[in-house]
């Protein structure tokens, strides 16, 4: 049953210089996930033990905020496993395979007995509804939201509105609950479109900043590293503050890209960020590469494509050794009623099946190289 303790954190402001303090203390029966805001920390879930996280002497102006957030990530290291991983799949041209690539990992990881949390960053929220039957709201703007969650209780959680989506990781006071999905080792918070659209409309830079950090904090907090072992992110098509928390939150970021120009321009974009944002972290992110998607080795141009993508110097040591080809069986699993639901779960002899383990085996190389 699900229960939910706020414990606030007290924000002590300065008298002078160094004479300030900041004390978060958040302890609670059973702690599981749970989200942080500069005002208040909740806990949501099962049993688990309490966090107390004590920084100061500090003065309340944004570069304490910055401070209090690497102070926390430092903390929230050293509690919990230090090994969880997280997967970007990012590219900012749309339509090339992100949320194809996206469940084929989550998926994969799963089946290797790993705990997988797959999130959706995605307004459009394509790969929530792969796995959630998703709540008609005609007043949303996208007709979807998230379904009540599994562990609901109006009587024991009258102060959770039920749902849980991505954008709770950013905004509101619920935070961000994680649905079991039908795959076993599984979880997915799926997006909610209006929510994440008003996150990628943030223009104020100190909003913006808090957005750009805010993931990371939440994928540092104890109770997160500790329920699962990978995360894997899908994002949507875009360079802006979502992208930026993905890429900023990212352990490895895998990019799909179609044999055509514009694509391959969108995974120069992509390196940009990717080098502004290692340029500021000690721990870098490793690129896991760049996945040929809905190839068609024997067109002429998706061929010339590829091989001028081979011999670039960047791009070139990039590129996958495997594929996935144009295949119906890829989109046949976006159906609803698709059965198999996953392409693992088709013929061992059925092509896709066989480029989805072939790329699962690069990936896995990739991330322990
Ligand atoms: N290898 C493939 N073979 C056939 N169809 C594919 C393949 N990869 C993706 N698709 C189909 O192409 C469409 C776009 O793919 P997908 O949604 O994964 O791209 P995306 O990058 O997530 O898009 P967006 O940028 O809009 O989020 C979907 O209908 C998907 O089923
Ligand atoms: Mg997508």
């Amino acid at each position: 049953m699900s229960r939910v303790v706020t414990v606030n954190v007290s924000i002590v402001s300065g008298t002078g210089s160094g004479g300030g303090g900041v004390a978060m203390t958040a302890a609670g029966r059973g702690p599981r996930f749970f989200r942080v805001s500069m005002n208040s920390v909740t806990y949501r879930g099962g049993v688990g033990s309490a966090v107390s996280f004590m920084v100061g002497p500090v003065q309340l102006h944004p570069l304490c905020i910055a401070y209090i957030v690497r102070v926390m990530h430092r903390l929230c290291m050293s509690h919990g496993d230090e090994c969880m991983e997280v997967v970007s799949v990012c590219q900012n041209k749309g339509g090339t395979g992100k949320t194809t690539v996206s469940r084929l990992l989550a998926e994969g990881f799963a089946r290797s007995g790993r705990r997988v949390l797959l999130i959706d960053f995605d307004p459009q929220c394509n790969l929530s509804q792969r796995y959630l039957a998703m709540r008609l709201d005609p007043m949303s703007a996208d007709g979807i939201a998230p379904p009540i969650h599994p562990e609901y209780d109006p009587v024991e959680d009258g102060d959770w509105s039920g749902s849980s989506s991505s954008a709770g990781i950013f905004v509101g006071s619920e935070g961000a609950t994680p649905y079991p999905t039908r795959i076993e080792n599984m979880w997915i918070l799926p997006g909610d479109g209006e929510q994440l659209r008003r996150i990628e409309l943030v223009t104020a830079d100190d909003v913006k900043a808090q957005v750009h950090d805010r993931l990371a904090t939440w994928m540092a907090l104890p109770d997160v590293r500790e329920a699962f072992d990978i995360v894997v992110l899908d994002t949507a098509p875009s360079k802006g503050p979502l992208a930026v928390a993905a890429m900023r939150s990212a352990t490895h970021i895998l990019m799909p890209s179609e044999m055509e120009t514009q694509s391959v321009e969108g995974l120069r974009g992509m390196l940009a960020l990717w080098r502004r944002e290692n340029r500021a972290r000690s721990a870098k992110i490793k690129i896991i590469g760049i996945l040929p998607n809905k190839f068609r080795r024997q067109t002429n141009l998706q061929a010339g494509i590829f091989q001028s993508m081979r011999n670039d110097e960047t791009l070139g040591p990039l590129v996958a050794p495997c594929s996935l080809g144009l295949r119906s069986s890829f989109a046949e699993a976006d159906h609803p009623d698709a059965v198999p639901k996953s392409v693992f779960s088709l013929p061992e002899s059925n092509e896709a099946r066989a480029e989805a383990e072939a790329v699962m085996a690069w990936v896995e190389e990739r991330m322990r190289s």
